[in-house]
């Protein structure tokens, strides 16, 4: 009936009539988060096991620094799923909840060479301006060791709508990016369809999650399983496994000056590690720097009352423990 309904109406009642939409939802998706504060080695197994999916998503922004090995040197993604080049037929989705950083989504699209067919960003994806980034130089970076790239501050401004200033600019608004967006969430339904396997990566740690971290030192999102879904428009149903990533001994960025990067359980020093794995000291400070902006880390003793929590805010199906080799150097091929 047209005359109560518009025309896209009756194609979903006529269509849910010939059972197109299909009767059961299929768990299609598996998801990987960090247990701690970041910088657990998600990069790393991403890339490894994305050669057994259709679809990479990412989310998040370029305040994450996602390392992935690769000769001659590894490279590190800001914006595009880690197993972009470890998977070339995989479709790359960028969701609505994303926050781009044009200059570095720039730069990585040419350097992996994406054809405009393969990358699809949400028109709803949140565009970070110059000013959000000088906004948090003043204030975040001196307080709690932000990497200042202007997630939070344009996150803040997604979220005041109108009455944001400067005004909200989409991924719908930049001319450059029109080849690349149109709407991920019936990329993924399509994808559902077909019963393509989807591989959702979360960024940073469940210790930095803006409701269940250390607030303030936090990050700007959710970087829980659940958060990491409603990013991408993903229904919870879809979850088939979840891989929660951990370091034998979790970091965090170095303090700034006056200041706390946030609470760890027990920071230790970097010699301590050396000592107890037998690693060159040298070795572990020069490679212990984040990723986005080359800061030194801290590191502290495996936190269990931290495992704990992240276990019971992601109820991770797999868990992925990386730098075996701290405990000692004779677990470096250890897989
Ligand atoms: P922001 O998200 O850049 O504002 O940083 C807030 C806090 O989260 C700081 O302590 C950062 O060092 C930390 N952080 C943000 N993103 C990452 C990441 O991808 N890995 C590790 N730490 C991060
Ligand atoms: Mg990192």
């Amino acid at each position: 009936d047209t005359n109560r309904n518009r025309p896209r109406d009756v194609v979903v009642r006529v269509a849910a009539e010939l059972g197109l939409y299909g009767r059961c939802v299929e768990r299609l998706v598996d998801v990987v988060v960090g247990g701690q504060f970041g910088s657990e080695g998600k990069g790393h197994i991403v890339s490894h096991i994305a050669p057994g999916y259709d679809v990479l998503v990412r989310v998040g922004g370029p305040n994450a620094g996602h390392k992935v090995y690769l000769e001659p040197e590894p490279f590190t993604f800001h914006h595009l799923p880690s197993g972009t080049l470890h998977n070339d037929h995989a479709k790359l989705i960028l969701g609505p909840g994303a926050v781009l950083g044009l200059s570095k989504l720039y730069e990585e699209i040419a350097k992996c060479e994406i054809p405009a067919d393969r990358l699809s960003i949400d028109p709803q994806a949140m565009i970070i301006e110059p000013h959000d980034a000088a906004f948090e130089a003043g204030t975040l970076v001196k307080s709690i060791g932000s990497t200042g790239q202007g997630v939070g501050s344009a996150t803040a401004r997604k979220v005041l709508r109108t009455a944001a200033s400067p005004n909200v600019r989409l991924a719908r608004d930049i001319a450059e990016l029109r080849h690349y967006v149109r709407p991920t969430h019936r990329l993924l339904e399509d994808a559902f369809a077909g019963g393509s396997r989807v591989l959702l990566e979360g960024t940073q740690g469940t210790g930095l999650s803006l409701h269940h971290g250390f607030y303030p030192h936090v990050t700007s999102r959710d970087t829980t399983v659940s958060g990491c879904l409603a990013e991408a428009g993903i229904a919870a149903l879809r979850v088939r496994r979840v891989l929660m990533v951990c370091r034998t001994y979790p970091i965090r960025v170095q303090s700034p000056k006056g200041a706390t990067s946030g609470p760890m359980s027990k920071d230790l020093p970097w010699a301590e590690i050396a000592r107890r794995s037998r690693l060159p000291l040298e070795k572990l400070r020069s490679s212990e720097r984040t990723s986005t902006t080359n800061r030194p880390r801290r590191v502290g003793e495996f936190d269990w009352d931290l495992l704990r929590k992240a276990a019971s805010l992601n109820a991770p199906t797999d868990i992925a423990l990386t730098f075996t080799d701290y405990i000692s150097s004779a677990n470096r091929n250890a897989r």
